[in-house]
Order: structure tokens, then sequence, then C-alpha cells
């Protein structure tokens, strides 16, 4: 059983980052055959496109609340109608690239209240797997990843979403510059003693929740040790 206080397993969002339904079932019933629940699961690409929309309704059958994580980018009229489609799906969560631009999101948070409004949008802001030295010698922005992160958590707020995806060392500032009703989710979570695998701003369970993280999202750190 993975080492987490009850306060990080309320704030828990397991990734389920498999191949397949079988694994993920197995998985699913693992977790509740061991009383282990998380706040939510989140099905993200892979899954998602392997399996489909259908199985979404099995894992909420089995009692888990769902973070869909698509995150959809494109022109706002587009990004609507596809959020009007997931809205239907009845998810507790979804999300779309803040770098998409202010329209966009606006677009998207209004397609979503008019279909589920119990259902929160977010936006991702930069991808824990990104670096300062990344975002300037990939993608030739030279601002810090701090300021960058900061201003689209603002568009994001602006434009009417409920919160951003962000890594834990970015929650703290973000809560005071966009309120603490502000949702910050964040990725890019290990125990102390794992390894990094392809993430690069890590943060401990302890550390993340100190930080302002209302959720924190762990995939290969809780499926490989459960
Ligand atoms: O295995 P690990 O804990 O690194 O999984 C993190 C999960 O969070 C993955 O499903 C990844 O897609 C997702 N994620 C992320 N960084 C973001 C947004 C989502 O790592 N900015």
């Amino acid at each position: 059983m993975p080492k987490l206080n009850s306060e990080a397993l309320n704030k828990l969002i397991v990734a389920l980052d498999f191949s397949s339904k079988e694994e993920t079932f197995k998985f699913l019933k693992r977790c509740n055959d061991e009383s282990f629940s998380p706040a939510m699961v989140k099905i993200g690409m892979e899954l998602f496109y392997s399996e489909g929309p259908e199985m979404l309704r099995e894992i909420q059958d089995m009692g888990f609340k769902i973070f869909l994580d698509l995150k959809i980018h494109d022109i706002p009229n587009t990004t609507a109608s596809a959020l009007k489609a997931i809205a239907k799906l009845n998810v507790d969560i979804t999300n779309i690239h803040a770098f998409a631009g202010k329209a966009v999101m606006k677009a998207a948070a209004d397609a979503i209240k008019e279909v589920s409004p119990k259902t929160k949008l977010i936006a991702v802001t930069i991808l824990t797997s990104m670096s300062q030295d990344m975002l300037r010698d990939d993608l030739l922005i030279n601002t810090t990843l701090e300021d960058y992160v900061l201003k689209l958590a603002l568009n994001s707020k602006e434009a009417g979403l409920d919160g951003v995806v962000c890594s834990a060392h970015e929650a703290n500032l973000i809560k005071k510059q966009c309120g603490n009703n502000f949702l910050t989710v964040c990725p890019g979570i290990r125990f102390a003693d794992t390894n990094s695998d392809d993430q690069q701003r890590i943060m401990t369970p302890e550390k993340a929740i100190a930080s302002g993280a209302d959720y924190i999202v762990m995939g290969r750190a809780i499926t490989k040790a459960l």
C-alpha cells in the first residue's frame, strides 16, 4: 500500500496510464479490495483513445470520480464542440491547454457550463516535464517559467475556468494571484525515495499540499506500488 496519509489520499488523483481496459480494471479492483480510495482517477489519452468513452461509465459505476485529461488544444469553435461532447460523459474534471489563448478558453468554459455545470474545467499551464532551458531553447520563450505559468493561470481565471494544472512549485503563487477557490491540480509528484522518470519539476505529496496543491496527481509511483 503506498505510504500516504489521509489528507494526501483525499487530494490524490491516480493517473490510470494503462494501455488496456483489462489492466485498468485489475488495478481499480485492487484499489477497492484494499480500501484504497483516492479522491479521483485520471483517464488520459492512452486509455481514452484505445478503449473509448464507454469505459468511463463502468469506472464511475465502481465508485470512482473521473478527471478526463485530454489536454484539448484547437480553435474556439472546435474546442467548444469537443467540450460539449465531453460534458455529456458526466466527468468531474476535464482540461484544455491554456496556450490556446483566452478566446478558446472562454468558448470552452461556456460550452461546459451549458451542458454540465458540475464538470470543472481546468487549463494545462506548462507541462511539468518542461524545464526553463527547454522553454528558452525549444520554444524561444525568454520569460521565467514561473512568470509564464502565472500569466497562463491569470488568463485561465479571466476566461472563466475553474483552475489549472501546474507544478506544485507554482501552486502557492497561483493561489495568491488567482484566489483560494481557483483549483491547483499538480502532477510531477514523487515519494522522496523514488525515481523522477521523465518529470523535471517534482515534489513530494506532503510538500505539494503544504505549497497549495488542491489535488496531487500521481501515476507510476502509485500504480507500480499497488
Ligand atoms: O507517472 P506520473 O506521476 O509522472 O504521471 C503524471 C500524470 O500527470 C501523467 O498522466 C501525465 O500525463 C499527467 N500530467 C503531467 N503534467 C502535466 C499535466 C498532466 O505530468 N502538466
